[in-house]
């Protein structure tokens, strides 16, 4: 291992500041997958970044080292209480050469309200997106660059503290690791089949559905297998109190095109405030066509459905980009959605955002921004 000093770097804006991120670089690279036969999350890079919190010294020790299992006391409270959260963001190689990250800011800022519904000490944003910058610098040979393929980035927090009483922790783990990636589905963007459930809840208004945590996730496995068994890819997640409204698809926002209205769910405390979703609902105010983020209810739905309405309708989030929906089932009811193939309207969308992820079209948004390479 080989030992050197962030400080040592110089960053192309001469921006960074004076955190010293200690860097530990491994001995044994790993070998890279093509970019052919990435799918997501199956393979990491050689680094990952870790820093530790604890009440005296607040975040401290910021790392870079080698790739490498977390060493937990078995009474470690993330393993038992979930105390945790996480985001997911993207980094591209596009097609200028040029590497940069997707709204960055705006994952860094969720990653602090995260944080807040989980009694997580928040973390300075600027430090979050250094570390972004620091780690995908050092990794960035990993990032591919068949279209559609990406470097994601998973910045995580858990409490660290072995400690088997229910309470908020006093001591923290941020760690940020990195993986080459295809599509999420193995289907790539080919439509999915959606069950809705009025069975099992994903979250409530009042509890940890805006939050981006494991728990959450914990929560969705069971129907989502169950809807499996049904021929079903994903869950259609109707609100938890009245059962009636829709909330969120699988891990993904939804939205749909009714006639020439664009409806997606509200931010109502049950769902999370999903990146993919602000940038699609943007582009298609820059569209000038009209948005509603409104209640919806699955009978609205099934009713537009049945009468030609519903056009389109689709999931957002990171990990998708924007995923077709083919068909919906509720109770016994059955439609097919645009003849179960994507709708040109998503597939706009899609070629839209994607066109700016890449580079090939102007970012009005400036929502891309350069990685900041060692010089
Ligand atoms: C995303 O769409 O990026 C997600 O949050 C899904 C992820 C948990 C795999």
């Amino acid at each position: 291992m080989t030992f050197d000093n962030y400080n040592d770097f110089v960053w192309s804006d001469g921006k960074l500041n004076s955190t010293s991120i200690t860097i530990t670089r491994t001995k044994k690279h790993k070998p890279h997958p093509s970019d052919d036969e990435l799918r997501f999350g199956s393979s990491f890079t050689d680094h990952m970044f870790c820093m530790d919190y604890n009440e005296s010294n607040g975040w401290h020790d910021p790392r870079i080292v080698p790739y490498q299992p977390l060493i937990l006391d078995p009474a470690t409270a993330v393993l038992h209480y979930a105390q945790s959260v996480f985001d997911g963001l993207k980094v591209y190689r596009c097609q200028d050469g040029i590497i940069r990250f997707f709204r960055a800011t705006k994952h860094a800022e969720r990653l602090n309200r995260s944080c807040k519904y989980l009694c997580i000490p928040t973390i300075d944003s600027e430090m979050i997106i250094q570390s972004f910058h620091a780690l995908v610098s050092i990794d960035q040979t990993w990032i591919p660059s068949k279209r559609g393929t990406a470097l994601y980035l998973r910045p995580t927090v858990i409490a660290s503290e072995a400690f088997l009483g229910v309470h908020s922790a006093k001591t923290y783990t941020y760690f940020l690791i990195l993986s080459p990636v295809g599509s999420y589905y193995e289907e790539g963007i080919s439509p999915v089949k959606i069950m809705a459930t009025d069975t099992y809840v994903r979250a409530v208004k009042g509890g940890l559905g805006a939050a981006k945590t494991a728990a959450n996730y914990a929560a969705s496995i069971f129907a989502s297998e169950d809807a499996k068994k049904f021929g079903c890819n994903q869950v259609l997640w109707l609100d938890g109190i009245e059962h009636r409204y829709l909330d969120e698809i699988g891990t993904m926002n939804v939205m749909m095109k009714i006639k020439d209205e664009i409806i997606t769910p509200p931010l109502n405390g049950a769902i999370l405030d999903g990146v993919t979703r602000d940038s699609i609902l943007t582009l298609c105010r820059d569209l000038g066509i009209k948005v509603s983020e409104r209640r919806i209810s699955i009978e609205e739905v099934m009713t537009a459905a049945h009468s030609g309405a519903l056009n389109e309708m689709w999931g957002t989030g990171t990990a998708v980009v924007v995923l077709s929906i083919g068909e919906l089932r509720y109770k016994n009811d059955k439609v097919i959605i645009n003849g179960g193939k994507p709708g040109a309207f998503m597939q706009k969308l899609y070629d839209m955002i994607v066109s700016i992820q890449y580079g090939d079209i102007k970012d009005c948004h400036n929502w891309m921004s350069v990685l900041q390479t060692l010089k």
